[in-house]
């Protein structure tokens, strides 16, 4: 798309105060060079699809030491990688994450396609990755739009379609302002002024570098945009987990089949989980339950897991394919958020039982 001088003027603006107020990021060259290093952008880009930059901090400090080049997390095993994503959530990131470091191992020679199709023929890697590891590691042009994009875009030309609808115009004006040079600044800049200043409430218009280009400046409510359609109630699901503990002091553990939610994440065994789920235990014990379930609030649906817990003797096996993991080092076990919870639900139990 040809950009306009009005539009040249809105890069030109944010690129001068990103020279200036670029928020310092591990992953990040700073503003104006292009040393970022296409593992450490294409690692961040995938840890920062719907996570905060404070959650994912942590991480990309621990995979990058642990895995310093994209050979080095080609060579983990599934269940380290899994075990390591545990607590970032949407656990198909990190399947496919592994599944693009090998075909850049094994096909690539290691090294990274410098170009937004190149990437997007990658396994795993969206749209939205290839552009912006296109842009930000390699310099490329490409159109970068996230959720803070989407933004900030919607403001500075008062798109008052409803989102999702509104995405197509987004996107074209989105398009419309991204310079041909320093398009991954002009991405980051984007991003950081919609983490930072184009917030979702309260908006610092006052200190934003863009408020005279901004159509929704101009009007009595710039966060009103963008606007969103009615959000439909979350469905509501319940179901029964279950502790069982060998009284060697180990608990049984499962694998979550690959395919599905937690998929490939270790878990305690559970039911289906809906309306009316099947409460019957996999296998007969003294169970317990616990007073009140752990609860979770999943992307489209939200949780209540009932939790129940018995003891049984070393020669137990429970059913299916699982493995006995010491109760006291649960917290290496990469247990996803939910299950976390619920360990630590039946710690908690237990020290007010032990307490009594
Ligand atoms: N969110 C997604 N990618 C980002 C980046 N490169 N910098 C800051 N926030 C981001």
């Amino acid at each position: 798309m040809r950009v306009e001088g009005s539009n040249r003027k809105i890069a030109a603006d944010l690129l001068a105060h990103y020279d200036v107020h670029a928020r310092r990021l591990p992953w990040r060259a700073p503003p104006g060079s292009n040393a970022a290093d296409p593992y450490r952008v294409w690692l961040s880009e995938v840890m920062l699809q719907q996570t905060t930059v404070a959650a994912v901090g942590p991480y990309f400090a621990k995979f990058t030491q642990r895995w310093p080049d994209v050979q080095a997390l080609a060579a983990v095993a599934d269940a380290d990688l899994m075990a390591a994503w545990a607590g970032l959530g949407y656990y198909a990131r990190a399947r496919n994450l592994l599944a693009c470091a090998r075909a850049v191992a094994n096909n690539h020679g290691g090294v990274f396609p410098d170009t937004e199709d190149g990437l997007r023929a990658l396994p795993g890697v969206g749209a939205y990755t290839a552009a912006a590891v296109a842009a930000i590691a390699f310099g490329r042009r490409a159109v970068v739009v996230d959720a803070n994009v989407e933004r900030v875009v919607a403001r500075l030309f008062a798109i008052d379609t409803p989102l999702p609808a509104a995405r197509p115009a987004i996107r074209a004006a989105t398009d419309s302002i991204t310079p041909d040079v320093r398009a991954g600044d002009f991405a980051q800049a984007m991003m950081d002024l919609g983490a930072t200043i184009c917030t979702v409430r309260n908006p610092a218009c006052g200190i934003c570098p863009l408020r005279q280009d901004c159509a929704a400046f101009a009007t009595a409510d710039p966060a009103r945009f963008p606007v969103k359609a009615p959000k439909k109630a979350k469905p509501h699901r319940t179901g029964h987990g279950w502790w069982i503990e060998r009284e060697d002091g180990h608990v049984w553990l499962i694998r979550r089949p690959d395919r599905g939610l937690l998929g490939g994440m270790r878990a305690l065994p559970s039911s289906d989980w809906g309306d009316a789920p099947d409460a019957t235990p996999p296998l007969s014990a003294a169970w317990t339950p616990l007073a009140s379930p752990v609860t979770h609030v999943f992307t489209h649906f939200s949780l209540a897991l009932s939790l129940h817990h018995a003891h049984v003797g070393t020669s137990t096996t429970p059913p299916g394919e699982g493995e006995w993991w010491p109760v006291a080092r649960i917290g290496e076990a990469g247990l996803p958020t939910l299950f976390a919870r619920a360990a630590q639900a039946i710690m908690d139990e237990r020290r007010q039982h032990a307490r009594d």
